[in-house]
Formats: structure tokens, sequence, C-alpha cells
């Protein structure tokens, strides 16, 4: 039988995701349901070893469902991967009494969470917070859907111009290591090369496409190229193209730090708010140490140490789509 769960911290940490304040709610509102303590961490592990901690009720969490950014504040903490770091914010959880934390985040805020575990005996839940979507064990993290939309809006309006100026856009999204932005902004606007670090890019085969597409008039041209490709982003492939086949007007836009921000759409409120549920259920049943995910359109729940380690792989199915929907 383990520990009966009566105190319970959120932290939010690393990249911000929409939908994370959605997140925060659903896990203090479910822990007050059920008569828990509930604590809010700002800024991250850093918030914890700074002891910025603070109680939260049904109203601290008012009004954020429909908030991009986190109310919690994030931050990527240096000292807290150090022992010493760790003692320090673990004094400040035990002098509360806290004995459960739900940690919103990437792969290195389950880091920290591990850590946490292993090191302290802390019961940690791990809720997948980023818009990379890289993280093994859930079929969506909380972030990614907005975050393909608003590249996808974005790309739409690059289309309009690319169309009027007979010009090739590289668009170049966001990701990290992971392709799933690109893939799924570019499949969803129509471009014709996708370039992600999942799949060996060919250059010689885009340059041949593109080739290809100029004989045949084809207007717009569109490619979606991940942050994490191996040629090193939207300026380098640029780069490239443009000793290749000087007499096409190419331009380069990068996405950046808007796929980050803004409401988050319908789907990540509804992810977030089953997950946040799920990550308290899952705090008192003793099922410690996980990640809570969805797959299949069912909770799925799998260790830390799993989520980090391992890779989501992309399916060869998607690769082929690309190409036959593009020609
Ligand atoms: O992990 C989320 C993410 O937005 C990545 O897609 C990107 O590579 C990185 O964070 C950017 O980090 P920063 O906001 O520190 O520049």
């Amino acid at each position: 039988m383990s520990k009966q769960i009566t105190k319970v911290a959120v932290l939010t940490s690393g990249g911000d995701s929409p939908g994370m304040n959605a997140a925060i709610r659903a896990v203090v509102r479910t822990g007050i349901y059920y008569g828990m303590e509930m604590f809010g961490i700002m800024r991250g592990y850093n918030g914890m070893l700074e002891d910025d901690i603070f109680p939260m009720n049904s109203r601290s969490v008012a009004n954020i469902i429909q908030r991009g950014g986190t109310i919690l504040k994030t931050a990527r903490s240096k000292e807290f991967f150090t022992y010493e770091g760790r003692q320090k914010a673990v004094a400040n959880l035990e002098k509360r009494g806290i004995n459960g934390v739900v940690v919103i985040g990437g792969d290195g805020s389950f880091t920290g969470a591990l850590k946490l575990s292993t090191e302290f005996n802390i019961p940690c839940i791990g809720l997948p917070g980023t818009i990379d979507k890289d993280l093994y064990g859930t079929d969506f993290t909380i972030g990614f859907d907005t975050a393909v939309n608003t590249a996808v809006e974005a790309i739409d309006k690059i289309r309009d111009t690319a169309d009027a100026h007979d010009r090739l856009f590289i668009v170049e999204v966001m990701g990290r290591h992971a392709g799933y932005i690109a893939l799924h902004s570019g499949i969803s606007t129509g471009a014709e090369n996708i370039l992600i670090p999942e799949a060996e890019t060919n250059i010689e085969e885009v340059i041949a496409s593109l080739s290809e597409k100029e004989k045949r008039k084809k207007l717009v041209n569109l490619i979606v190229v991940a942050e994490g490709d191996e040629f090193g982003g939207a300026n380098q492939i640029a780069k490239i193209v443009k000793e290749r086949l000087p007499h096409l007007d190419t331009r380069v836009s990068i996405l950046g730090h808007i796929q980050r921000g803004g409401s988050p759409s319908a789907m990540d409120r509804l992810i977030a708010s089953r997950m946040g549920y799920h990550a308290i259920e899952s705090l008192m049943e003793g099922r410690h140490n996980v990640m809570v995910g969805v797959l299949n359109n069912e909770i799925a729940y799998t260790p830390l140490e799993i989520a980090i380690r391992e890779k989501q792989s992309i399916s060869s199915d998607w690769l082929r789509i690309v190409k036959i929907l593009a020609s």
C-alpha cells in the first residue's frame, strides 16, 4: 500500500507550451476535489530551490484555461542538476509536507523529476508539455496541436505572397531534434518538400523536384524544414538551392517563437485537462514516477525513464504520403 498523498505541488519547466495553464488548472482542481492541499512552484525547479512555493486553491486557477504561456512561469534550471541543489529544493518541499509533485514539461523536466523520485523518494508524475511532441509514450503532447495550427496559419499566409511573386519559400519551424511540427504543418499546407531529422534529407532529390516542378510551371513552391534537420535549417537549404538554381526567386522565413505562444486549441485544452486529472488519480493510486500520456485515445502510463530515453519514430507511411501528395 503506498503512502497517502496529501500535499501536492505543481510546476512547469522547460520551454512553455500552450495548454500548460489548462493542465495546471486540472491538477489543482482535481487535487482539491480529493481533499488534497495544493501548491504552485514558480519558475520550475528554480522556484523549488529558491523556496518560491505558494498554496493554490480553486480560485488561483480561474480564468486561465484559455491563456497561453504558464501562470507558474518556467525556466531551465542549472543548479537543480547538482545534488546539492536538489537537496536544497527537497528541503523546501519537506518543510511543507509536500509528498507529491506534478511536473509539466519535456524530457529535461522529466530528468529532474526522475532524480527527485530516485534520490529522495518523492512521488512524481510527468505531464508531457512541449510543442515538439518528442516524448515516447504519448500520441499528443500539450501544446503540439496549437503550435502546428499556428505554423499552418503562418505558412498559408506565406503561400499567398509566394504565389503572388512566383517565389520559392523555405519555411523553418521549431521542434528541436524532432520533425513532427514540420511534418504536420507541411502536410497540412501542401508543402512540396518536408525536411525532418527522422528521415535522411537527400538534397539532390530536393533540387531535382524543384527543377521538375519548374519545368511543369508549378507556381507555388514551399519547403518546410524542421530546425533539427541534418542540413541545419532553412538558411542552409536556401544557400544550396540558390547556388544550384540561381534563377529561382528564393526566400527564407523562420517562424520561431510565435509557435510557442497563443491561446491553446480546443484539442490542447482537452488533453491538458484529461492528463491533469489523471496525474492526481495516478498519485492516489500509487502509480508514481510515470508520464501520463494518451495512446490510441486511451490514457497510458510510461515510466519517466522510458519516456525520456526512447524515441518516437515517424512511420514511413507519412513520408510516402508527403511524396505522393506533393507531386
Ligand atoms: O522545446 C521547445 C522549443 O521551442 C524547441 O522547439 C526549440 O528548439 C527550443 O524550445 C527553443 O528554446 P528557447 O526558447 O530557449 O530558445
